[in-house]
């Protein structure tokens, strides 16, 4: 089948991409020609393992083209998938400008039957606004063409999106005209062989499944934190606990990980939208709320550590950050807790020399130049002559490393890790000054920091 994908970003590419890969035939678009650009001349644009291998593959047995030109790839397709930014607006409210931009263009070039599927993140409500802004273009144009639009919302997490998107737990349509639905179906045939599930129902609830898996996902996230900072104050391993509630069932150990909150793309801004949304309705969503500022005062807990241990004064203190992306396997640098961490600790006068496997470019595009703020060459470069180590992303491979070289550079053996990766009783007998998230610090060197860090939390 022929379709065109409108934005080529996390979603867009990867969309397109896993389509062409099981025979479809896709145009992926977008108004960004030097991102185009290095897509023809097989530049990958954002990190995501494999995509690169299936971009090329699909792109050389000529099922997948980039362009900027929308007229060519409307005209051509039948499924003309959305999946631009829906970034939030100064109030938390989702900015559909993107998205109706793109429905815009779809109206001004429609030559024929089409099927818009809407794969952008957006709140209630969306596919008629994006059906009325087509139907008013083609009222400008004096033309009548047939059309649906489709809400399909997409699940995939970055860092194994390829994975997700080929075997997804379900695929999700809203949508209210039988032939769309049995063309939607079609056109998802070879994702759902093994019998993952396609859930049909109408355009709201379609848009609002999305937010209510992300709202609930954040939830999970925010309540491991605040049982974390409970934790801390009454003495209780955090780790202990998640197994012991992990094991349960009707619980599960997904998404119950500890840390310095969430941060990516979609979790921040589909909370605030979703609360939003909420309130429009006449509905005060206290839960939703809590969930927001339980992440927003976690995304400091590290920061309040360094504070802590050092007494409150960070002049002049040189920090090594391993991670910068928002989680691990993925270059995505949106709403991670690393950008405020580094703009707060630079603020107080230190300095951080910064690692990352994948992120560093986009955290320097982030960040901009700014005095105070290194990158180093691979995370033990990062660790020279500084005074601690701050772990902010669990890449895999800062899970074991060369400890004792890891003392010999830095200018004293302390680490604050935001992730929880290491074991307590591991660097407790290493040497090292150590403390997590929702555990006891561990402080080899001064029994007066001890006592600090135990009243600061
Ligand atoms: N990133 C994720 O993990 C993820 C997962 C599920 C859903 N989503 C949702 O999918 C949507 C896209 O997210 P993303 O992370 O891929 O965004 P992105 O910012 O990475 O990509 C969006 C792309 O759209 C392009 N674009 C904007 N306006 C355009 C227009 N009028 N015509 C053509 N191209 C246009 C931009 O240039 C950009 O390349 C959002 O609504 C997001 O909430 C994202």
């Amino acid at each position: 089948m022929k379709i065109a994908v409108i934005g080529t970003g996390y979603v867009g590419l990867v969309t397109g991409t896993c389509f062409s890969e099981v025979g479809h035939d896709v145009t992926c678009v977008d108004i960004d020609a030097a991102k185009i650009e290095a897509l023809r001349f097989g530049r990958i644009p954002i990190y995501e393992p494999g995509l690169d291998e299936m971009v090329a593959l699909n792109v050389e047995h000529g099922r997948l083209s980039f362009t900027t030109d929308l007229k060519a790839a409307i005209e051509k397709a039948l499924f003309v998938f959305i999946a631009v930014g829906t970034p939030p607006l100064e109030d938390g409210t989702a900015d559909l400008k993107h998205v109706l931009a793109a429905a815009k263009s779809i109206g001004d070039y429609i030559n024929g039957y089409k099927i818009v599927v809407n794969k952008s993140t957006v709140p209630v409500g969306t596919a008629e606004k994006v059906r009325n802004t087509i139907e008013a273009t083609l009222r400008e144009r004096k033309m009548r063409f047939d059309f649906d639009v489709v809400s399909n919302p997409e699940f995939l997490r970055e860092g194994c999106a390829i994975d997700d998107f080929m075997n997804p737990d379900r695929i999700v349509i809203g949508c209210s005209d039988c032939r769309t639905e049995v063309l939607m179906k079609e056109l998802y045939a070879s994702f759902i062989r093994d019998g993952h599930p396609v859930m049909t129902m109408d355009t709201t609830s379609s848009e609002m499944t999305k937010y209510a898996a992300n709202a609930m996902l954040a939830m999970k996230i925010s309540f491991i934190n605040e049982i974390a900072t409970i934790c801390e104050r009454v003495g209780a391993n955090v780790e202990d606990v998640r197994n012991g509630i992990g094991s349960d069932s009707r619980i599960g150990y997904q998404f119950i990980f500890p840390g310095i909150g969430y941060g990516g793309s979609c979790f921040p801004k589909d909370v605030q939208a979703l609360v939003s949304t909420a309130r429009t309705a006449g509905h005060e969503p206290r839960l939703l709320k809590s969930v927001e500022e339980v992440n927003q005062t976690q995304k400091t807990a590290l920061l309040r550590k360094v504070e802590a241990y050092y007494d409150g004064d960070l002049t002049g203190k040189r920090f090594a950050m391993w991670g910068l992306s928002f989680k691990p396997e993925t270059d995505d640098v949106r709403e991670a807790p690393s950008l405020l961490l580094i703009d707060a600790l630079v603020k107080a006068g230190a300095e951080v020399q910064a690692y990352d496997p994948k992120a560093m470019r986009e955290a320097q595009r982030y960040l901009g130049p700014r005095a105070g703020v290194t990158y180093a060459e691979d995370s033990y470069s990062a660790l020279q002559n500084c005074d601690a180590l701050l772990i902010v992303t669990e890449w895999s491979y800062f899970k074991n490393p060369d400890f004792d070289r890891m003392k010999t550079l830095l200018k004293a053996p302390v680490i604050f890790d935001g992730r929880n990766i290491f074991s307590t009783d591991l660097v407790k007998m290493l040497g090292f000054d150590y403390d997590s998230i929702g555990r006891a610090p561990v402080l080899a060197h001064s029994q007066a920091r001890a006592t600090r860090l135990k009243a600061v939390v």
